[in-house]
């Protein structure tokens, strides 16, 4: 059975990159093959290996091939997919130490290398979570939990940008702070977060009495990769005493690179910095990362006693448990892939591969730039969102329209895949490249693909 696993798994490693990205099925056709009453009776495990391959291979998107752009989500290493399996092996619960002994030690090193990766230096204080979203909600609960010493909830206020992730206004809401208290600061036209405005609110909130209790800001936003002005931010919470925390779920990683290791000094300020090795970090889904500055927070919000998780051992290595810094109790050995990736490519060389990923990005502006039917739209890191716009006679509505099929045209034909946005109420395309595999080939042939079907190329 084990050779014929690994076989399957190997084969849709292969045919991610060759086969349609999208599969063509409609909804209901999907339905109709795969509804099926509850099996009261087995089959051979071989027939279901095989229908992993042969059913659901063609229905799945192929999210590692080398032309998909969509959102931000990256092709995994083959490296993380078999350790993750192999997690699925161990089986480990990653509640303490004393259940888990060596995966928990993996996980709390793998949280040194990542905060020493990307300049926190919390010491490796933090969780791995599910993902981004998790790993932000974490450090808002710590946030508002800190501040409720001095505030109840619906006089707390945090403050983070208008292009911040939905994650962090969906933490703020569930944690209770009141909507209109999630201040929505505006940004600048390169989608930054204006800091002047921030300082601003966070005076006339604390004069209306409201407590203003986090700052959230971005290191690469989801939209256009835009980062916020993070030392001036980090100035400003500073001097406000205000909990900084810094979702950099996408762009985090890209500190490591020389362009991009400014960043550091502000993350070596903030109070938690989000990352997610499922996203640049080439880790297959679910890895999420939060670093913490003072783990005895979220021992206070997490920690709770009871008679039936109580710890026994004395000696202080033995004695950790996660289930006393996050909400789970259960938890995925999540750590495994990404210590296995790191281990076997080297920090080195996956750094280089983000780089790599930031200059392809700078390679497809460059080309937009050089054709007249393409308008640039915005981009940092390795996002950029762009349109087909072939002269200035058309209608907004128009250009609209028409991009929209060269987005569906793209995806449906299954060549290459991107997301849409909006920017400034435009309809965009956008390209996201977190990808070990992208060439210049591959950005070549998504520009030509839009130029054809816009009728320019
Ligand atoms: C900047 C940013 N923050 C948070 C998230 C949420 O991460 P996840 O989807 O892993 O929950 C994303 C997802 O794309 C993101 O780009």
């Amino acid at each position: 059975m084990g050779q014929r696993v690994l076989d399957s798994m190997w084969e849709a490693v292969r045919r991610g990159q060759e086969d349609p990205i999208l599969p063509s099925a409609r909804g209901h056709e999907i339905r109709e093959l795969l509804d099926a009453p509850l099996p009261r009776e087995g089959i051979a495990v071989d027939e279901v290996i095989e229908s992993w391959v042969d059913t659901l291979l063609p229905l799945c998107r192929h999210n590692g091939h080398p032309r998909f752009f969509g959102y931000v989500v990256t092709s995994p290493d083959p490296v993380g997919i078999f350790a993750d399996a192999m997690a699925s092996a161990m089986n480990q619960g990653l509640t303490a130490w004393r259940s888990a002994p060596g995966a928990t030690e993996v996980e709390r090193v793998v949280l040194r290398w990542l905060d020493e990766l990307v300049g926190f230096s919390g010491e490796g204080s933090g969780i791995l979570t599910s993902g981004g979203s998790s790993a932000n909600f974490h450090a808002l609960a710590l946030a508002v939990r800190k501040a409720d010493v001095s505030a109840p909830r619906h006089r707390q206020a945090i403050y983070m940008s208008t292009e911040a992730h939905v994650s962090m206004k969906k933490a703020g809401r569930v944690l209770g702070v009141p909507d209109e208290q999630i201040r929505l600061v505006p940004v600048d036209a390169s989608r930054r977060m204006r800091t002047e405005l921030l300082l601003a609110w966070l005076h006339q909130d604390r004069e209306a009495g409201l407590v203003p209790v986090a700052v959230c800001a971005s290191a690469g936003g989801a939209n256009t990769g835009a980062i916020d002005p993070l030392e001036q931010i980090a100035d400003v919470c500073e001097a406000q005493d205000v909990w900084l925390h810094i979702d950099g779920a996408y762009g985090a990683p890209a500190a490591a690179t020389t362009k991009y290791a400014w960043m550091r000094d502000s993350f070596a300020r903030a109070d938690s910095l989000s990352l997610d090795p499922h996203k640049w970090l080439f880790a297959p889904v679910d890895v999420g990362c939060l670093l913490l500055r003072d783990e005895t927070l979220s021992r206070a919000l997490f920690g709770w006693e009871s008679e039936y998780t109580a710890i026994t051992q004395t000696d202080p290595i033995e004695r950790f448990a996660f289930f006393d810094h996050g909400l789970e109790m259960t938890r995925r050995f999540r750590g495994l892939k990404v210590w296995s990736i790191l281990k076997a490519r080297g920090a080195d060389a996956i750094v280089e591969t983000i780089r790599r990923d930031i200059e392809l990005r700078e390679a497809l502006d460059d080309r937009i730039a050089r054709e007249p039917s393409l308008e640039h739209l915005g981009s940092e890191l390795s996002i950029s969102c762009f349109r087909f716009r072939p002269s200035s006679d058309e209608t907004e509505g128009e250009v609209d329209e028409l991009n929209r099929h060269i987005l569906e045209t793209i995806v449906q034909e299954g060549s290459a895949y991107m997301s849409p946005t909006y920017l400034e109420g435009r309809y965009a395309l956008r390209a996201c490249i977190v990808n070990f595999r992208t060439t210049i080939e591959d950005i070549d042939f998504l520009l030509d693909e839009v130029l054809r079907i816009g009728g320019a190329g």
